[in-house]
């Protein structure tokens, strides 16, 4: 596509390709039952997947009939769960872990037996157990014989359902296997992939995207040596995760750290300052928020040995020269992000933190107090939030609640600054 030349790309496109990224992260139980279309739930499961959604696919005893488990299992990248009583599986996460695990459930196809059992709150075999003991957002995508659902049983059961505050999406008209014509087909995989996307259209970061330094850096004295620090890169990790679940498009540039990439989020591994800074400069110039979480070393060793450093005189020079500020840079662009930034302070944390609000030219500082038991290598955090306007504390918690406290904070800030 060129800006002079012929555009092939439609606004709509565009917007609806952005609100993919609600998806990203999310856990989604695919429940499947016996119905012919259950071979269309393996595309739904890819589309899934392919926008960042976490799938996993639950299927009652029948539906394996019409698809092999394998396949869903291939596309999803998750062990099929299909037995109630399954010691394998519910040693791994129990049926009502799964339950929890869900931040959506979608039946597709959902035949009219299993409508049946769902209105009758039937417990009678895992994917109608996990319906009763999810409290997420519940779809069903009907797929039946037009004289099935035409059927007023199965038009009672609708009508139960949808009082409940179950989704439905669909059928649609039109031929169906067994040679009818009428309603009854289960809607395309990309239209129940749309309905998803807008039934899980709370995300604040939806369409937006973020950039995250996390974990520390590693200034090289060596071939074998570095100046490195403690940060273990968790809260850094625990803001993108949330940033991800809350729709953002995310892109976290870390540090060495022992952590797994959140589901949905694109990863640069770094090790120095000065990676850090090429790769989150390149990354913030496109980008809505800007986090900066990392622990960065202020200064670095003035060129590196090139062979390994022999001991021998009783006392070492090293020569170390100012890394550049990344979040100062940042916030310095021409059309800036949003800039967030971190201080660890061990006293007078209020004052620190309004200094490098101001020193900084960022939006907001994350303020957390290192020491007693809080900090660096902790799971626990605690903030205190501040920007222009006001500040905001955030008692001591787990750093994964904390993220999410934190990123509602920054919603709320920048949705404030846009309006202003
Ligand atoms: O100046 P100080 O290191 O205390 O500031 C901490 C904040 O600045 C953190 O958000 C940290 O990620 C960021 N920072 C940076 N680049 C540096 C040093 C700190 O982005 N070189």
């Amino acid at each position: 596509m060129t800006w002079s030349g012929e555009c092939k790309y439609t606004w709509a496109m565009v917007s609806q390709v952005s609100t993919h990224y609600r998806l990203r992260g999310r856990n989604i139980l695919l429940g499947i039952t016996a119905g012919v279309a259950a071979y269309k739930a393996a595309e739904l499961a890819r589309l899934l997947v392919k926008v960042g959604a976490q799938v996993q696919a639950v299927m009652t005893p029948s539906a394996s009939e019409f698809i092999g488990p394998m396949t869903l299992q291939a596309v999803t990248g998750r062990p099929v769960r299909q037995a109630l009583f399954d010691s394998q599986h519910e040693a791994a996460m129990g049926h009502i872990e799964l339950a929890r695990w869900a931040d959506l459930v979608l039946i597709a196809p959902a035949t009219a037996d299993f409508l049946a059992r769902l209105a009758a709150g039937m417990a009678d075999d895992l994917l109608a157990t996990l319906c009763l003991a999810s409290e997420a957002p519940l779809a069903v995508a009907p797929a039946m014989n037009e004289k099935m659902w035409r059927h007023p049983a199965t038009q009672a059961n609708m009508a139960t359902l949808a009082a409940r505050g179950v989704m439905l999406w669909g059928p649609a008209e039109g031929e169906q296997a067994c040679g009818d014509t009428g309603p009854g087909r289960m809607l395309e995989p990309a239209e129940l992939l749309q309905r998803a996307v807008s039934a899980m259209g709370g995300g604040r970061f939806a369409g937006r995207r973020a950039v995250i330094t996390a974990g520390p850096t590693r200034e090289p004295l060596d071939p074998v040596r570095f100046l490195g620090n403690r940060s273990s890169g968790r809260m850094g990790y625990a803001i993108a995760g949330s940033l991800a679940r809350e729709g953002a498009e995310v892109t976290l540039v870390s540090g060495p750290v022992a952590l797994e990439c959140p589901p949905g989020v694109e990863r640069i591994s770094v090790e120095t300052a000065m990676e850090m800074h090429t790769a989150a400069l390149t990354a913030a110039k496109s980008a809505d928020l800007f986090v900066a979480c990392a622990a960065v070393a202020d200064y670095r060793p003035r060129g590196a040995a090139d062979h390994k450093i022999k001991k021998g005189a009783e006392t070492l020079q090293v020569d170390l020269v100012k890394n550049p500020d990344i979040l100062r840079d940042v916030a310095a662009l021409p059309d800036r992000p949003f800039c967030v930034g971190f201080a660890a302070e061990t006293e007078r944390l209020r004052e620190h933190a309004s200094g490098k609000l101001r020193d900084k030219g960022a939006d907001m500082i994350a303020a957390n107090p290192v020491g007693e038991g809080l900090g660096f290598e902790s799971d626990d955090n605690a903030l205190l939030v501040i920007w222009k306007e006001g500040s905001l504390e955030l008692p001591r918690q787990r750093k994964g609640r904390l993220a999410e406290q934190l990123v509602s904070v920054i919603a709320e800030r920048m949705d404030a600054q846009a309006t202003a």
